[in-house]
């Protein structure tokens, strides 16, 4: 895998050695439960304390208010279906958008299914939020509202201080899913006035199988809870805390509160210089989503006339992605670049690229180079055909 170019860091991001250093402690001598009451325990008990004020102080919030989950899937499940479940005696309107990912979508299924009344509002031809739609969606009986704070398949930013300005005045919990955009950009509980955040450590330098959910404590956010037990983590996800898997998350928090504004330079650098490349060798490659409102290292592209899953067969070992991971194994197109207005022609010929932490000049040179071949050949071959047949 030495020569692989990894370009695929939506779908998740390698360990950083650093945070692996962080974690091994507490896979081998540190293996107490954290609940435990004696030197074992403590001693795990105080490093899921400090991951915990590390987890909360890159978005903002204090360590009370940061709940350790198994993901941002689970995280999501939490927020909306235990939001909603709460809340209903106060209204059953709930509200989204249609580009959101699967594991807020599917939940929102599941309480249109328990007699909750769903609004999944559309985005702009560049994915961007309309907030008058928004405001004008917003009804007496609307008790939540769930947007992403960075698409997974387009990188696009929502506008998260202005929709929590919204919800905040008519007293409507605002939940978002943040896995994107943690560590990629500035997350602020406070700024944003999000009552609910979901966040996962595999998309920022940590270990799978892992997250947290920010709940809101003043004014608390009624939820309730969809795993029943033993009470941990505030009665709210009860299980034996996963310790190596939160001590790596904290540190994977800890170190992109340090590096991501430099960082986030840096790839935006590269994915620049991604785009011209490919331009110069693609010049009719079109980019999806707000070029500017969007993730450092996202670009998704469109290369008409051929089809992103026959371009990712020509790549070898260039690892980019046709669609969103989650829901590649479906042969669908993507419902964000759908809900973008895309033909279904274009929405198949997608790439998403993802450049991150460990990417190097030398990869995206290659990578772009890659790219154009591939597209150059299957363009040929496409004219072969089409002049034999
Ligand atoms: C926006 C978004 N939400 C949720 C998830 C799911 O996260 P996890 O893999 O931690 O369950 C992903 C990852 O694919 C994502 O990109």
């Amino acid at each position: 895998m030495s020569s692989a170019i990894y370009l695929d860091n939506h779908a998740t991001t390698p360990l950083d050695p650093r945070v692996l250093e962080a974690m091994l402690p507490y896979l081998t001598e540190h293996f107490g439960n954290p609940s435990s009451n004696h030197l074992f325990g403590w001693v795990a008990r105080e490093a899921v304390e400090k991951a915990r004020e590390e987890v909360a102080a890159l978005v903002n919030a204090t360590p009370e208010e940061i709940i350790f989950t198994g993901g941002a899937t689970e995280s999501n499940n939490l927020a909306l279906l235990g939001a909603a479940r709460a809340l209903a005696d106060r209204g059953r309107h709930i509200v989204s958008y249609v580009t959101e990912h699967k594991a807020v979508l599917d939940p929102f299924k599941v309480l249109a299914g328990e007699g909750f009344d769903v609004t999944l509002l559309p985005v702009e031809r560049d994915g961007l939020h309309d907030l008058g739609l928004l405001e004008r969606s917003l009804r007496p009986d609307t008790v939540l509202v769930s947007v992403m704070a960075a698409n997974n398949e387009i990188g696009v930013l929502a506008p998260l201080e202005e929709i929590g300005a919204l919800c905040a005045e008519r007293g409507i919990v605002l939940h978002t899913d943040a896995a994107q955009a943690l560590g990629k950009i500035p997350v602020d509980v406070r700024r944003t006035r999000v009552a609910l955040a979901s966040f996962s450590a595999h998309k920022v330098y940590g270990p799978r199988g892992v997250g947290a959910l920010f709940v809101r404590r003043r004014p608390r956010v009624p939820l309730q809870p969809l795993v029943h037990g033993g009470g941990h983590e505030r009665g709210l996800r009860s299980g034996t805390l996963n310790t190596p898997g939160i001590v790596g998350f904290g540190a994977a928090c800890r170190i992109a509160a340090e590096e991501m504004a430099s960082e986030a330079q840096r790839v935006r650098a590269l994915r620049d210089r991604f785009l011209q490349a490919i331009l110069q060798r693609v010049p009719d490659a079109v980019l999806n989503g707000h070029p500017e409102r969007r993730l450092p290292g996202s670009l998704n592209l469109s290369f008409p006339g051929v089809e992103g899953e026959s371009i990712l067969t020509h790549l070898g070992d260039v690892a980019v992605s046709s669609s969103s991971a989650c829901t590649s194994s479906l042969r669908q197109p993507s419902h964000v670049l759908k809900a973008l207005g895309l033909s279904d022609e274009m929405a198949y010929a997608a790439l998403r690229f993802g450049i991150g932490r460990f990417n190097t000049e030398d990869d995206i040179v290659r990578a772009a180079e890659r790219v154009g071949n591939a597209v150059s050949a299957l363009r040929e071959l496409g004219r072969a055909s089409a002049s034999s047949a």
